[in-house]
């Protein structure tokens, strides 16, 4: 079950190569990408409607898109618009699709009512067009559900434990460390403050703090249904950064989205941008070794849950006080599935547009012929 009146990451915008194309499920329904001739992306259902071949396999001509099997044409909204050796396209060939919005880097997409897709309900990340911010991205497969990666991002008391070799700092400093979970105006925030705590290994390397324990904060806000993005720091003890005074220090602005490819797979897409330094050519090496290396840490462990999970079906699961960042957030998604399917009951519309099997499309056509 997903939400599909929202807008997921689908790609990073450097995915796609001018003219080119990119097949990917997205909540369980296959979608091409493609850039059309001036750059502008597209987003079609990735099956072409003659005999499945995914589109993805064909190529782009022009703002339109060419199967690779028997040359079906078909626009940017979809519609057929020439059929190799006859005259007449037949009504019925089309394919879906899907509201595009390339921005920071990323092409948002909206899987679901495309009347209801207001651009400006987009998550917004300036930091990765901020000359001031240098960052480091990628896309990990994931095997476990997005809500798995959802709950790992929102208690972060898995630091100490998860990431010693990275991010971590001692266990106790983040059991310790004073939270704050509240509803923001657009999902939900958890605070965190690790006071006069020992900083990680990952900090000491990237970074000359003047004090041997640091003053260390992050900020967690949960964008329903899928996005995280964390802003996280440390600086020298003492010297301001509760109280607002932040320069000087260390500090990252994480965002991660998790976009369901299936009920058990997610692309999980991350990146993760950093304020100081950043003419000094080996912070982004360091960068780029220290990110990849902590976020392959999150996906062991959200794998082996999923595992865990599928092996021992329904067995309850205990709830603990460091839990409530992703109780909260977990309730949005329930209260948006259960908006989206009392909607759908209202306007008698089937949950989802379900891919249609090749079989039976043929026997409509036997049929009509
Ligand atoms: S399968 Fe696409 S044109 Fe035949
Ligand atoms: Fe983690």
């Amino acid at each position: 079950m997903f939400v599909y009146n929202a807008w997921y990451m689908g790609a990073w915008a450097d995915e796609i190569k001018p003219q080119g194309l990119l097949g990917r499920v997205l909540l369980d329904l296959p979608v091409v990408f493609y850039r059309g001739e001036d750059g502008k992306a597209f987003a079609l259902e990735d099956r072409c409607c003659h005999r499945a071949l995914p589109l993805s396999h064909g190529c782009v001509i022009g703002d339109q898109l060419q199967c690779g099997y028997h040359g079906l044409v078909y626009d940017n909204k979809g519609a057929c618009v020439k059929v190799p050796g006859q005259d007449r396209v037949p009504a019925q060939a089309k394919v879906r699709s899907y509201p595009v919005v390339e921005q920071d880097a990323m092409l948002w997409i909206w899987m679901g009512d495309p009347a209801l897709a207001d651009a400006s309900l987009i998550v917004r990340h300036p930091w990765h067009s901020d000359p001031d911010w240098t960052w480091v991205k990628d896309r990990y497969s994931i095997k476990a559900n997005y809500q798995l990666i959802t709950d790992n991002l929102m208690d972060l008391t898995h630091v100490g434990y998860v990431h010693q070799r990275t991010i971590g700092g001692t266990p106790q400093a983040h059991s310790d460390a004073d939270t704050k979970t509240t509803r923001s105006e657009t999902g939900v925030k958890v605070t965190r403050w690790m006071m006069d705590s020992v900083p990680p290994p990952s900090y000491v390397a990237a970074f000359k703090f003047n004090t041997p324990t640091v003053d260390r904060w992050m900020e967690i806000d949960f964008f329903p249904p899928a996005a995280v993005r964390i802003h996280t720091g440390a600086k020298d003890t003492g010297t301001g950064a509760r109280e607002g005074n932040r320069m000087g220090g260390l500090a990252f602005m994480g965002l991660n989205m998790q976009t369901p490819e299936t009920e058990k797979t997610t692309h999980y897409f991350w990146s993760g941008a950093r304020t100081y330094s950043v003419d000094e050519p080996d912070v982004r090496a360091k960068l780029l070794t220290s990110l990849p290396v902590t976020f392959a840490e999150d996906k062991v462990v959200v794998e082996a849950q999923q595992e865990s999970i599928d092996r021992e079906g329904g067995a309850p699961l205990v709830m603990i006080a460091s839990d409530a960042g992703l109780v909260h957030a977990r309730r949005l998604v329930a209260t948006l599935l259960e908006e989206e399917a009392r909607a759908r009951e209202v306007a008698g519309i089937k949950p989802v547009i379900p891919i249609r099997p090749v079989h039976d499309a043929m026997q409509k056509q036997e049929h009509a012929s």
